[in-house]
């Protein structure tokens, strides 16, 4: 009898998918986990297993995994024009109408909006427009670009450089020169015995002043930051950090950009992360929650300051020679447009700041696990620092393989956790509800528990 063996998704996986950010050999061994649809902060694998998703996909998924109005409106949007570039003087209505909303809602005046596919196009092109900006003053020379340990600006060549986090540069032969990394800002780790936020957040500013001293002040053409750095675990800054990093910036009239990706669109309890730590960047870079990820989009938001010397650079030169086939694409914009309009339903800032407490006091309430030493977060963001030892603050070293021991007791608890080192990091659907946020402590202590009993039985 000829039996024919239909080959399962995962057998298909393994023979066709090259995966981001994971182990390849084993991957070959383990195949993928198959999610086969969502609803709301839920995914479902082909399985039948139902996992709370405590990240939001890639900090993104911002009204979670299903949206018949926003699909109806990229019909509609698809139905008129299903694509048109805006390069050479072209438009069409849905990159108008979203450029005029972001500039809107900005934190800042802002001049003129950059349409992009993702944040790391929208870094990789904020940086291009830096360099542009300081060749059009005439001062080619300030090319370096200053970021900090633990945050993350994309993959690109040049956003991977930014990045900094060495893991990421590990085998590409990068970062490329220029791209400097300043300490982290994690409190609970870096400081020292007895130093308060404040002094802490003043040795990082003195320690940035020394960088950019070190490196010749006209060389520095911009420094970057995140208002809350994902990558770093889901980490707030330090109590007055920004205000004294903002103010050496100024003195070495050095340009500041916000990378927005994560704390854009009400994440942090504010519209953006820039208001609720008092940012004044020059330029705005945002993507994820923008479309809540229902399609690729990104944008990047430039002040007049830097408009006005790239009209004059692009005049003297020709153009503005910049741009990808798929930026403003107008069933994007149609969609980012619509869940704009969604959050403004929502009132999605007020709704965020509404859960803020229950959020908090779920992450605080896990303080008391041996695993945990910390928790901080704002908004709908935050994160557990996971420590060998409480008392000293000790780290399990990589023979632990703690994250991957949390990571499986919580899909066995049916959550899906976002495990950086030494840190859970939170950002779910920021259409969660009181009753998920409590579902997510109580899913996330199993998975803490289930970690904790392999720690000791392998140390028994
Ligand atoms: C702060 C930040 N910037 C930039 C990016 C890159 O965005 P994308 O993955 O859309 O290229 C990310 C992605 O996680 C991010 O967290």
């Amino acid at each position: 009898m000829n039996q024919h063996v239909v080959p399962t998704y995962r057998e298909r996986d393994k023979a066709s998918v090259l995966h981001p950010q994971t182990n390849l050999l084993k991957h070959l061994e383990t195949g993928p986990t198959v999610i086969t649809h969502g609803d709301g902060v839920y995914v479902t694998d082909d399985a039948g297993n139902r996992y709370l998703d405590s990240g939001a996909g890639l900090w993104c998924a911002a009204l979670g995994y299903q949206n018949e109005r926003v699909a109806r409106v990229a019909h509609d949007a698809m139905t008129q024009l299903a694509y048109f570039p805006i390069f050479r003087h072209q438009s069409h209505g849905p990159a108008i109408d979203l450029s005029e909303k972001l500039l809107e809602i900005a934190p800042v005046p802002m001049s003129k909006v950059l349409l992009q596919c993702s944040g790391s196009e929208a870094n990789d092109s904020a940086v291009k427009i830096v360099w542009y900006y300081w060749h059009g003053l005439g001062k080619p020379e300030r090319r370096k670009i200053i970021t900090r340990t633990g945050s993350y600006h994309g993959s690109t060549c040049v956003t991977i450089s930014m990045t900094g986090n060495p893991a990421y540069h590990k085998s590409f032969g990068l970062p490329f020169d220029g791209f400097i990394h300043v300490d982290s800002l994690n409190y609970y780790r870096s400081a020292k015995p007895g130093e308060t936020e404040e002094q802490f957040s003043q040795r990082l500013a003195d320690s940035l002043e020394a960088t950019i001293l070190r490196e010749g002040p006209e060389t520095v053409a911009a420094f970057w930051a995140d208002p809350v750095q994902g990558n770093a675990g889901a980490l707030p800054p330090p109590k007055g950090y920004f205000e004294k990093i903002q103010a050496v910036l100024k003195k070495y009239d050095i340009l500041f950009v916000a990378d927005e990706v994560i704390c854009g669109f009400g994440r942090t309890g504010e519209m953006w992360g820039s208001q609720v730590y008092d940012l004044k960047p020059d330029l705005l870079v945002c993507a994820k929650g923008l479309s809540a990820a229902l399609l690729p989009i990104s944008a990047l938001l430039i002040n007049e300051k830097i408009f006005r010397v790239m009209t004059e650079e692009s005049n003297r030169i020709g153009a503005f020679v910049h741009g990808f086939t798929y930026a403003g694409h107008p069933v994007a914009c149609a969609v980012a447009l619509e869940v704009l309009k969604i959050y403004e339903e929502m009132d999605i800032v007020s709704r965020v700041k509404s859960l803020e407490p229950a959020f908090l006091g779920m992450l605080d309430s896990l303080k008391d696990h041996p695993l945990v030493g910390d928790a901080t977060g704002v908004g709908l963001i935050g994160g557990l620092e996971i420590v060998a030892d409480k008392a000293t603050r000790k780290s399990f070293g990589p023979e632990v393989n703690i994250s991957g021991l949390i990571e499986k007791h919580a899909r066995k608890a049916g959550i899906i956790l976002r495990i950086t080192p030494g840190r859970i990091a939170y950002s779910p659907p920021l259409i969660i509800t009181e009753d998920e946020i409590a579902e997510m402590g109580r899913l996330t202590r199993m998975a803490l528990d289930g970690a904790w009993a392999d720690v000791q039985a392998a140390s028994a």
